[in-house]
């Protein structure tokens, strides 16, 4: 596959990379991705909006200078620094040396990280313009976008929005247009959930900033480029983006895992305490839990509790599925707590305390660790563990 023309002077000059199937080293990419480039071209000015990724660095730049000679390309624009888009920027920068590097100011010392070198940057800011001939290229700053360093590119006369991550899809079809590829709705919201949902109110601010935008097309940086529906596909990333709905009681979930039943009736008194405290309260077995819906359930509560039994002087690995699952929500203001039954050594309850105090929770209370069958005294103290867990989200 070359390279498509989206446009009067506008080109896409991305490389389709359809077998990954693990992007960033922990998201599944079931279809492949695209590292999209775009080709700008004016009458006195030519830029290039992102690079590709190293390993397809030779394909992109047969694209590339098969519309264009690299004398004539004025501006390289990097709207965010990842390397997928920016593995081919020291080699590109080698056959254009004379080309403008232009970024946001968070990009520059990623931008002198990634070449190891100093460099000139024109940095830009919100409404800034760089005028091509007849096409002008103009910049809102958005941060956490993926990256501090994220910002758009619009082409006006084109109504071209170039958004690198944002909106983006992992999703590898040759026919690149929302209208033309199969089906790519769970990819974008897969993408969402993975890239995209730590940054919901930075969403939410961009979708603001950009909002009276006469936008036409718009051009991410993975997957489908999209021109039918982009209402639809802009209202969904408000949607998802809105802070979950709450209940009139907080909401606490309690998970365990258990191979005796022991964690589990500490489970059951870890709810007690917590309804007992006002909470409308859920308690989850892990064993055979669907973490991705449990994430989702996780963004809507106030507090978790987690109880896992201690194997090999660890925590199991459902739990810690499920924990490393969270790292993609807002925690702050949620509070969390650990328990658990072991045999001889038990220091899951410990490693579960650290984990969640790295995620950001609150750990009101010292987890309950009990050995083997708990004694009365254990499950009122897993019983107080509830109540402090829920006490804590008024404190
Ligand atoms: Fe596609 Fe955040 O890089």
């Amino acid at each position: 596959m070359n390279t498509l023309s989206m446009a009067p002077g506008v080109y896409w000059t991305g490389v389709l990379d359809p077998d990954l199937r693990i992007f960033d080293v922990i998201m599944k990419a079931d279809h492949g991705t695209t590292y999209n480039s775009y080709l700008v071209k004016g009458d006195k000015g030519c830029a290039l909006i992102e690079t590709a990724k190293e390993k397809f660095r030779d394909q992109y730049f047969q694209k590339v200078f098969s519309l264009v000679d690299p004398s004539q390309i004025t501006h390289v624009i990097l709207n965010h620094t990842e390397p997928d888009h920016t593995g081919s920027l020291g080699a590109l920068l080698e056959q254009v040396p004379s080309a403008t590097l232009v970024s946001s100011k968070n990009a520059v010392p990623f931008i002198k990280a990634i070449l190891n070198r100093d460099v000139e940057v024109l940095t830009v800011g919100d409404g800034d313009t760089i005028d091509l001939g007849g096409v002008t290229l103009e910049f809102f700053q958005t941060p956490f976008l993926h990256w501090p360093d994220t910002m758009f590119t619009f082409v006006r006369e084109r109504g071209i929005l170039f958004p690198c991550d944002f909106l983006g899809s992992h999703f590898a079809d040759e026919r690149m247009f929302d209208d033309e590829v199969d089906d790519f709705t769970l990819a974008r919201r897969h993408y969402f959930d993975h890239i995209i949902r730590p940054f919901k109110e930075y969403v939410l601010k961009a979708l603001d900033k950009i909002k009276d935008l006469p936008v036409k097309m718009i051009a991410p940086s993975h997957g489908p480029i999209l021109r039918t529906n982009l209402d639809k596909y802009i209202e969904d990333y408000r949607q998802w983006s809105l802070a979950p709905a709450k209940g009139e009681k907080p909401y606490a979930m309690v998970f365990y895992l258990t191979s005796y039943g022991n964690t589990k009736q500490m489970a059951e008194e870890v709810a007690k305490g917590a309804r007992e405290a006002g909470a409308d309260v859920g308690v989850f077995d892990l064993q055979a839990a669907d973490i991705p819906a449990i994430v989702d359930e996780v963004e809507r509560a106030d507090a978790i509790a987690t109880g896992s039994l201690t194997i090999n002087g660890d925590a199991v690995k459902p739990v810690w599925d499920l924990l490393s699952s969270l790292a993609t929500l807002k925690i702050r203001g949620k509070s969390a707590v650990a328990f658990g039954s072991y045999g001889w050594s038990g220091e899951a309850v410990r490693f579960m305390e650290e984990r969640l105090k790295g995620l950001k929770f609150k750990v009101p209370a010292e987890g309950v660790r009990a050995q083997l069958f708990p004694t009365e005294a254990d499950l009122n103290a897993c019983r107080e563990l509830g109540r402090k867990l829920v006490g804590s989200l008024s404190a």
